[in-house]
């Protein structure tokens, strides 16, 4: 069934060539845009729906979530904002709640935060292992992300285990663990950091995962200066995620690499971190993208209309520059944004993930922080909300 959404008052497509227009209309089909132009030429459809001058863009692409987890990590954070710095041991506090919950209980888990994400504009979203590391827990993990994920990530590498040896743990990840999660997953990743996996740890999982066939990934300078960012360029992983901390030289790295620097403002802010420095990173050529980093510890909000508003407000990216890294950006750093189905942009061929704004223009999201302004979703061309 064919869907005309006509009435569009400002039309965002992240693509080069019809940019954004005005007065415009969008002819769904078959789970792909089928037509994009001026409202008054659009063709006739199954059914049309007139969204009455609301601005309209792709579906939010978030690129980087761990919520397959169990367990509540409230008191943690309170403590945080009275005082306590983040430290990345609280993961296996989350650990050890998501092997004793059951499958059951961690599905629901799941589909309750993809649902909250879809109805808030959300339509592409990738999520991680991490909170087993075991191998029947990653496992467990992977398979239960798969069912409910666009992409899924494996994070064996989130921490070392309490009470077990470094070496050996980075020797199950890379060998034992990932042959077994690997079928599951399209990417690999590592929290390469003070307190997790330093550089060489890092790369001997990395290159692991590269030889079966994996992308690659990088948790890297979040809570200090760090090896992450070069390794990540390195070995030319697809994103490197966090940012918070870099030096020029890191800045120049990715400017002059294919490798995407994911933002995520809500755990900074969730963690009383400095905001990364996106300006300097987008003056020097770098490509970025916005993502929530939604988990129980360091970012507990699904929200990327709040990480939209925090880049423009806190972070010098404009509305356009800040849209884009939550849409376009999102898919360049999960390599989606090209070919049939590309999502994160609208031109015919996408996938039909439309969000409407209940606002003339997508300024509002800045201009309106915290108002929810999600008044429609259609994901691969199905109305979600
Ligand atoms: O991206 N940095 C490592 N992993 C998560 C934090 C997970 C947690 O604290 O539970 C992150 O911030």
């Amino acid at each position: 069934m064919s869907v005309l959404i006509t009435g569009i008052a400002e039309l965002t497509t992240n693509d080069d060539e019809l940019g954004q227009l005005a007065d415009a209309a969008l002819l769904l089909d078959s789970g792909l845009v089928a037509w994009i132009g001026p409202a008054a030429h659009a063709p006739v459809a199954d059914v049309k729906v007139d969204v009455g001058g609301r601005a309209a863009l792709p579906g939010w692409v978030d690129s980087h979530t761990h919520l397959v987890f169990a367990g509540d990590r409230t008191a943690e954070f309170g403590a945080r904002m009275a005082g306590e710095p983040y430290r990345a041991g609280g993961i296996a506090v989350t650990v050890a709640a998501t092997r004793a919950a059951t499958d059951t209980e961690l599905a629901t888990n799941l589909r309750r935060h993809v649902a909250e994400a879809a109805h808030q504009g959300t339509t592409y979203l990738e999520t991680k292992t991490g909170y087993g590391l075991t191998v029947a827990d990653e496992v467990r993990a992977a398979k239960l992300a798969a069912d409910q994920a666009d992409e899924v990530t494996f994070l064996g590498a989130h921490l070392v285990p309490p009470d077990t040896d470094p070496d050996d743990y980075v020797d199950l990840v890379r060998g034992p663990m990932l042959d077994a999660v690997a079928p599951h997953v399209r990417w690999a990743d590592v929290f390469c950091e003070t307190g997790a996996f330093d550089a060489d740890q890092s790369r001997a999982i990395l290159q692991a995962a590269a030889a079966r066939g994996l992308g690659l990934r990088v948790h890297g300078n979040q809570l200090g200066p760090g090896p992450g960012v070069a390794l990540a360029v390195e070995l030319n992983a697809a994103s490197v995620d966090h940012c918070t901390y870099l030096t020029q030289s890191d800045v120049d790295a990715l400017a002059s690499s294919a490798t995407v620097a994911t933002l995520l403002p809500a755990c900074d802010l969730s963690t009383r971190q400095p905001l990364p420095d996106a300006r300097a990173l987008l003056d020097a050529g770098a490509t970025v993208a916005l993502a929530t980093n939604c988990n129980p510890g360091s970012s507990y909000t699904s929200s990327m209309a709040f990480c939209v508003a925090t880049a423009v407000l806190q972070m010098r990216m404009s509305v356009a520059e800040a849209v884009r890294a939550a849409t376009w950006g999102g898919a360049r750093a999960l390599h989606r944004e090209t070919g049939d189905g590309a999502v994160g942009v609208l031109r015919p061929g996408s996938r039909a993930d439309v969000h409407v704004l209940d606002a003339p223009s997508v300024t509002h999201l800045a201009y309106r922080p915290g108002v929810p302004l999600t008044h429609a979703v259609w994901r691969a061309g199905l109305r979600v909300w």
